[in-house]
């Protein structure tokens, strides 16, 4: 087991609350005898304070500079920015979301700074599952009956029905239209709110997992166009978290059909950060979060859990932690032994490792165990 010096630098982009490690974390990463790092305030928008890291053992440093030069891992939550570049270089090993097959000038500087970096999105089980991104969907289903239910309220434009009813009224009608970690966390909440509520997707097995474990609480409805048209008609409230990877979100739902809505109806698009499911999505931001397209009140934040960043954070960490910990014990060695965080190493001395990313870039796509074979 090596000592490594970790580092949690504070998040600066724009809207981003969230931090890459909570005291718990610090902790564990203490008793495996690493020295961690914290830049003050990195815990306030999620609502740590500083306090708690340090009477969990980390040590806190005032500036991002500091912490950069002396920590050999970073954790943090997106990819550096432009400010962050200067503090690249040679051989530290960075684990944070990445995305950068839409980030080709932060792919050139990790690759020149010869960056070990490893993207959350892209750590992958050997059943293809991706378990760094699963949190996320799981905060911002539950969230968007959270916002569907705010968009329905009068003032927002909505037709003003609470989704749990009221003695002697009917409660409202949610439809959500896919099955999986998203869609499933959603159907929960507005079932635990009392909502009446159908789920639909093309997965018979996603169906037969919801109906098995909200039992008679929902109607599960294989999803096509006509159904889809149907249920759609009847809902005071549809969540779309259609999913189909690598592709962009197919538009299930027509103008027309919103048209045809009932009016003050709300849609909250979560699938909008691939494209969204409507004709009429269009990206939003937290401080402007809804519009109106006919007659129904649109939701299309594309990061939803940055509302929540307490929550988000401390659901995020608790996924992170044991590949955190398994670099910090072990180093670029943890990638010889550990086939999801092999897949999840996107660049290493100078060459891409990630598929994803060549392809985007037109760049050659190294195999891992080669570069690591030739540090040997
Ligand atoms: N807006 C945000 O802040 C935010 C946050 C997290 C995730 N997301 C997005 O939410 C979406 C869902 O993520 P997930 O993790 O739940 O995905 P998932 O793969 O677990 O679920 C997607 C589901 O969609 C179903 N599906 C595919 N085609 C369909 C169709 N024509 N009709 C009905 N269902 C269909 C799939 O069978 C699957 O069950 C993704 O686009 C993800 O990027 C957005």
């Amino acid at each position: 087991m090596k000592n490594m010096v970790v580092g949690i630098p504070r998040e600066i982009k724009a809207e981003e609350t969230r931090v890459a490690i909570t005291p718990s974390g610090v902790a564990a990463l203490v008793a495996h005898g690493h020295t961690v790092l914290v830049e003050q305030g990195a815990g306030a928008g999620s609502s740590i304070p500083d306090d708690h890291y340090r009477a969990a053992g980390a040590r806190l440093l005032p500036s991002a500079a500091p912490l950069w030069e002396q920590a050999q891992l970073i954790l943090k939550v997106k990819e550096p920015l432009p400010a962050e570049y200067p503090f690249l270089r040679p051989g530290l090993i960075l684990f944070t979301y990445l995305h950068l097959a839409a980030e080709e000038t932060l792919t050139r500087v990790l690759l020149e700074k010869q960056v070990t970096a490893l993207g959350y999105e892209t750590i992958q089980l050997d059943d293809g599952s991706l378990p760094l991104l699963a949190p996320m969907s799981e905060v911002a289903g539950r969230l968007a009956i959270q916002v569907g239910a705010w968009c329905l309220q009068a003032q927002n434009g909505g037709r003003g029905v609470l989704l749990s009813g009221a003695s002697g009224v009917k409660p409202a009608y949610v439809v959500i239209l896919g099955a999986g970690i998203a869609g499933t966390n959603a159907c929960q909440v507005a079932v635990g709110m009392g909502a009446r509520v159908s789920i639909l997707d093309v997965n018979p097995a996603r169906l037969r997992y919801t109906h098995d474990i909200l039992g008679g609480h929902v109607t599960t409805v294989m999803s096509n166009r006509a159904n889809i048209e149907e249920e759609v008609l009847a809902a005071d409230l549809v969540i779309s978290s259609v999913l189909v990877p690598g592709a962009r979100t197919p538009k299930l739902l027509s103008r027309a059909l919103f048209r045809a809505m009932k009016p003050g109806a709300a849609f909250v698009d979560v699938s909008i950060d691939q494209g969204g499911s409507a004709e009429t999505s269009r990206p939003t931001v937290h401080h402007d979060p809804i519009y109106c397209e006919e007659g129904v009140v649109h939701y299309c934040v594309t990061n939803m859990p940055a509302v929540v960043p307490h929550t988000s954070t401390f659901a995020l960490t608790n996924v992170t932690l044991s590949y955190a910990l398994e670099l910090a014990d072990n180093g670029i060695d943890a990638l010889r032994t550990n086939a999801a965080l092999r897949r999840g190493l996107n660049t290493m001395l100078g060459q891409v490792t990630h598929p994803g990313v060549a392809a985007a870039f037109g760049l050659p796509c190294a195999e891992v165990q080669q570069v690591l074979g030739t540090m040997r």
